[in-house]
């Protein structure tokens, strides 16, 4: 890809790129609509991403070239508030995401210089595998290089997170992008959304983490996000009364949720209960995980998917017949839908020596039961955006 990119940057530019940037997508193996209620989730950053190649630019106009879109954009700082381009027009919607950093660098008092890039990626759209964060924290990469200036990747994260919900207006959390920028390579990430620790988390050599791909692309997932993200909030705004100090849905202990539920509408109820128990789940799931119990850990992938079908309402029937099929494999110790859902990926957890059998299956599966061709493989985790 990175040679597909140069030649195109001299065909644009009439130079060679002076710099090369990556950054992974990610796979989310729990914790699963808890990060923006400041609960615990267990990202990897995996073998797929966005590579941006790119020089510095005389004058103040960024020109970007979408590969994967065939289309180029350019803007100013001056226009980025007005999410115009340089000839007014406006921005296409993939170079929202570009610009949001600028404006969210700049928002941040960081001197930014006009670049040339082309970019492209194969962390593939409305996945669930994070191309939006991927492309973010890329581009963050690319000013920081150009720049000189070095903040450490969790502030990086945090200024991408800023770009999409600012920006973008995307009300995501902090996990994508944290992830992006901090993975590291055979690890997971147990992040604390609250205090912003995190811990790398061994991955055991015997396991493979299988991604399968519905096909499905996800529709209109910002309104429905921005819903839950708001029913949460309503959720502890109420909860509040009773429960004085909370400030988040983590403070609610499934105990005391039980205890108070009756106070909440019922479809807050049910979008509340997956919180509060999925951060209880995700806490109880790393001991077990550290403790190589496999299956227990695998448990509460499963016992996540359900939830997330039946009490947050964010899968779809290719998802449900993908993890339905995949749970029912030698092999698996366990499946759920990988991050916002409405479509994308399953994420499943595989011993090692069964994985190519397991694929296999589950993609004659998947295809018998709904027709469609589902991409599946194993993914390596790597590490998190830099240099390419
Ligand atoms: C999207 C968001 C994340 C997170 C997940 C759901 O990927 O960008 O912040 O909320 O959905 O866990």
């Amino acid at each position: 890809m990175k040679q597909r990119l140069e030649e195109l940057f001299w065909q644009k530019f009439g130079q060679k790129p002076q710099y090369a940037v990556r950054a992974p997508g990610r796979v989310n193996l729990l914790g699963e609509h808890v990060d923006y209620n400041d609960g615990l989730v267990l990202p990897a950053a995996i073998d797929r991403a966005t590579l941006v190649v790119f020089s510095p630019a005389q004058g103040d106009e960024s020109r970007l070239y979408a590969a994967d879109f065939a289309e180029e954009a350019a803007f100013t700082l001056a226009g980025l508030p007005a999410k115009t381009q340089t000839d007014a027009s406006p921005l296409p919607d993939w170079a929202l995401y570009p610009a949001g950093v600028m404006w969210a660098l700049h928002a941040e008092g960081l001197n930014i210089p006009a670049l040339h890039a082309v970019f492209a990626s194969d962390v593939p759209r409305g996945s669930g595998l994070s191309s939006s964060a991927s492309v973010e924290m890329a581009f963050v990469s690319a000013w920081q290089t150009l720049a000189g200036w070095n903040l450490p990747p969790m502030r990086r994260a945090l200024l991408g997170q800023k770009a999409e919900n600012e920006y973008v207006g995307v009300n995501c959390g902090i996990m994508d992008q944290f992830a992006s920028a901090c993975g590291v390579q055979d690890h997971l990430l147990l992040l604390d959304c609250r205090s912003l620790d995190w811990q790398e988390v061994a991955l055991p050599p015997d396991l493979a983490i299988v991604v399968a791909d519905t096909t499905v692309r996800r529709k209109l997932t910002s309104g429905e996000y921005n819903l839950r993200r708001a029913a949460c909030e309503q959720a502890v705004q109420i909860l509040s009364a009773p429960l004085l100090g909370i400030r988040a849905l983590r403070d609610v202990t499934p105990q005391a949720f039980n205890q108070h539920a009756h106070l909440l509408p019922p479809e807050v109820e049910k979008r509340a209960r997956h919180v509060v128990e999925e951060i209880d789940r995700t806490a109880k799931a790393v001991e077990s995980l550290r403790q190589g119990d496999l299956p227990a850990f695998g448990e509460a992938m499963n016992a996540c998917h359900a939830s997330l079908r039946d009490l947050y309402e964010v899968s779809c029937p290719e998802l449900d017949v993908m993890t339905r099929i995949a749970q029912s494999l030698p092999g698996c110790y366990g499946a759920r839908l990988t991050g916002a859902g409405f479509g994308g990926c399953t994420v499943n957890l595989v011993k090692r020596e069964q994985a190519q059998a397991f694929a296999q299956a589950l993609a004659a599966g998947y295809q018998s039961e709904t027709g469609l061709s589902p991409e599946i493989y194993t993914c390596q985790t790597s590490n998190g955006a830099g240099q390419a």
